[in-house]
């Protein structure tokens, strides 16, 4: 393993990692090994990398005297599924990751050596042989306070594994419900970050309303699904939004343009949806993933189509599902 890799992967449960306290100050910002909870079946410890800065922030006489000390929050994260053990797309997403940490000026190991990370993970746990969800975020590392971060940071890379917990059946059979709300999101959606405000924000008021999603306009245009993009049928033609910068590039929506369209013999078009047409539409799914392919079957008040899951559609999920080797029940 590189240097790098060595020094900027840890594997840890999710949240534990910025905790400060003990009063060994060798210990700086790392919590205690017993003190970090059960991920899958073990246990992983913190290696926050404090360098110079490493401190006991848990004593307020000395803290007082000293800098603040944070976890830079500028995270950036993927969510990859893992089908019986297989992971599917985790190249396209550790590519991704590795990209949008560079848009926010982070360096991170490479995409490989983050596969291989991501494999011997989950290989260590009692998640290797089913169906998983793997969590991965990256954060600029540790600083004293300040908006202009030190140049010479070590990021941290958490990774998580949990159950997959896909929908349930009944929403892929039968579709489900979407309201539409302004996306008052920053202009750097592509990035995906976890500066998460709007869209939790936004998928909470899709809960309370009895919706699957949440799905975002911009003067006038859809975006996308407060965590998945979105896509409409007209006939043999698939239409999505164009990946600008108000939307993230998702990996299912790629799969579903790139790979699941041509082999059904589908056209696509990736241009912009006016929320008119939207409404208008016959056909609407979502992509993500967790999301998998969802069918829609109502906008807010307006039931889409005849109000069944459309042919296409359907193809298209089951298609997904073939890709990528789902099976129940495990
Ligand atoms: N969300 N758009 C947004 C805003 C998302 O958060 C996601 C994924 C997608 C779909 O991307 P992909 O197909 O690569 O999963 C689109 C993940 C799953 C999440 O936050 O849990």
């Amino acid at each position: 393993m590189s240097r790098c890799c060595d020094q900027l992967v840890h594997s840890a449960a999710l949240g534990h990692c910025m905790a400060g306290h003990g009063n060994d100050p060798q210990r700086g910002l790392r919590p205690s090994f017993d003190e970090v909870p059960c991920v899958g079946d073990r246990r992983y410890h913190v290696e926050a990398s404090v360098n110079d800065h490493g401190r006991d922030v848990a004593d307020p006489v000395d803290a007082a005297q000293k800098e603040i000390i944070v976890l830079e929050e500028a995270p950036v994260y993927e969510v990859v599924a893992f089908y019986q053990g297989e992971p599917f797309t985790l190249k396209e997403h550790m590519e991704r990751l590795v990209f949008s940490a560079s848009e926010i000026d982070i360096e991170i190991p490479s995409a490989d050596i983050l596969i291989k990370e991501a494999k011997n993970y989950l290989a260590e746990t009692n998640f290797a042989n089913n169906n998983a969800k793997l969590y991965v975020q990256v954060s600029r590392g540790v600083a004293p306070r300040t908006h202009a971060y030190p140049d010479e940071m070590e990021p941290i890379i958490i990774m998580q594994v949990g159950p997959l917990n896909p929908n349930p059946e009944k929403y892929f059979k039968e579709g489900v419900k979407i309201i539409t709300l302004p996306d008052e999101r920053w202009s750097r959606c592509y990035i995906k970050s976890i500066a998460l405000l709007p869209n939790i924000l936004a998928k909470k008021k899709a809960k309370k309303a009895g919706a699957y999603e949440a799905v975002m306009t911009r003067d006038g245009f859809i975006t996308e699904g407060s965590s998945s993009n979105l896509f409409i049928v007209e006939g043999n033609t698939i239409i999505t939004p164009p990946a600008t910068n108000y939307i993230l590039n998702g990996i299912t929506r790629q799969k579903v343009i790139n790979r699941l369209a041509p082999e059904l013999e589908y056209d696509v078009k990736e241009e912009s949806i006016p929320y008119y047409t939207l409404l208008n539409a016959d056909q609407v799914f979502l992509t993500g993933t967790t999301t998998e392919i969802m069918p829609v079957v109502q906008i807010n008040d307006k039931v889409v189509g005849n109000g069944n899951v459309g042919t296409e559609t359907k193809e298209i999920f089951e298609a997904f599902r073939e890709l990528t080797g789902f099976v129940r029940g495990k």
